[in-house]
């Protein structure tokens, strides 16, 4: 069952509740929610266009035994829960996707072609893979302990699992949440963190390179054979097809590692907006730098991709190319560039570096499940799959910051 708070029952100032009535957790329409929300908080202005699971400043359950110097207080309300969430399912599914690409690439991946193409980015980038996958683990698995030791429900997404995994050597059996075999990557950050623009005044960019429909792991051992010669530190045009192939893909999921990250980044940025818990708020801020860590080594081993000596790789199967960004000696392509450069932030002051965007219409949950469906990360997935994440995205967006 899904959804908020049900049992609320107020305590004497209306807006908090006791611990002597703990969330329960089940699946309640939007009215329900507006009857119980105008009950617990007592104003109907306050709700008014609100809407679905209402707004969120309500203490969910006190903070028992953390260890926090916030502990006191600072209990997480109904919008702390419904960010957090929303939070383990996006995580739940960031593992999903970056355990496919562990199993074939990662430091212990079973997959040495692919592994050798992923390493014309970096020679570390198996070990890279497999710490990234850890961190996703971890944030599922914290987030949801602390939604439990809570008193939320925590989120699963197993009766989810339906895609088929790759045909590739490396790939372990069993099926997955996400599909990463043919991904329309958006490319657009890589321009966005060069403009002096930002996209929640409006600006827009364009693709670095445009990548439709693409595998981003190896598909089969008849497509790309696991002992292919890679040659390093480049691939040239006379490689084999199956090479160039193997490069092609791995060039692929370099940018969407990126692609990934730098959402997560956005994502949690937003979300933090609207903690009202400063222990929640914490959690988020926490994991969120960590989303930017990533974001900013990915961005720096695209980069390899498209710089010299590996530019120019094009996939023989498609047509794929990942041309040479610094050939046009432009400081929006321009591959070293990966610090984010000043941008527009707040109207009348200076430029800032800073996390773009941060608004909920480009970065706030709805937004981030559009964009990886956007991505094709969901081919195949079933309408309530869909649904269930779009809810627990409504939720969260909904939440509101309350302090005091
Ligand atoms: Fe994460
Ligand atoms: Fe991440």
């Amino acid at each position: 069952m899904e959804g908020l708070l049900i049992n609320i029952t107020p305590s004497k100032d209306n807006r908090t509740m006791s611990n002597d009535h703990p969330l329960s957790i089940s699946e309640p329409d939007s009215g329900e929610l507006d009857r119980i929300w105008q009950r617990v908080v007592g104003r109907r202005s306050f709700l008014r266009g609100v809407g679905l699971a209402g707004a969120a400043a309500v203490p969910a359950a006190g903070v028992v035994g953390t260890g926090s110097a916030f502990a006191a207080s600072s209990g997480p309300t109904s919008g702390d829960v419904a960010i957090l969430r929303f939070l383990a399912a996006a995580e739940i599914i960031e593992s999903d996707l970056w355990s496919q690409y562990a199993e074939l690439g990662g430091v212990n991946g079973g997959n040495p072609a692919y592994m050798a193409a992923l390493q014309n980015l970096d020679s570390d980038l198996p070990q890279y893979i497999a710490d990234n996958t850890d961190d996703e683990l971890s944030h599922a698995a914290f987030i949801n302990a602390y939604l439990r030791a809570h008193g939320a429900e925590p989120v699963s997404l197993e009766r989810f699992r339906r895609l088929a995994p790759s045909a590739a050597t490396g790939a372990k059996h069993g099926t997955r949440l996400t599909s990463l075999k043919a991904l329309d990557v958006d490319t657009s950050w890589y321009v966005r963190y060069r403009s002096g623009r930002n996209p929640d005044l409006g600006a827009t960019f364009p693709q670095a390179v445009t990548i439709k429909h693409q595998p981003a792991i190896p598909l089969s051992d008849a497509d790309t054979p696991p002992n292919t010669m890679i040659s390093s530190p480049s691939v040239p045009p006379a490689s084999s097809r199956a090479a160039l192939r193997m490069q092609a893909i791995a060039n692929t999921a370099g940018f969407h590692f990126a692609f990934i990250e730098q959402g997560g980044s956005s994502l949690y940025s937003t979300m933090a907006l609207k903690c009202s818990s400063p222990e929640v708020l914490r959690i988020v801020v926490s994991i969120g730098g960590v989303e930017t860590n990533h974001f900013s080594l990915w961005h720096d081993k695209a980069g390899n991709a498209v710089s010299q000596p590996l530019a120019g790789v094009t996939d023989p199967e498609t047509g794929l190319h990942f041309p040479d960004l610094n050939a046009s000696h432009s400081e929006l392509l321009q591959t070293n560039l990966i610090l984010p450069e000043p941008t527009q932030f707040l109207r009348g002051l200076p430029d800032c570096s800073v996390v773009r965007p941060t608004s909920d219409a480009l970065a706030g949950a709805r937004a981030a499940v559009h964009a990886l469906t956007a991505d094709r990360l969901f081919a195949g997935q079933s309408t309530e799959f869909f649904r269930f994440v779009m809810r627990l995205a409504q939720q969260a967006d909904a939440a509101q910051r309350h302090v005091g």
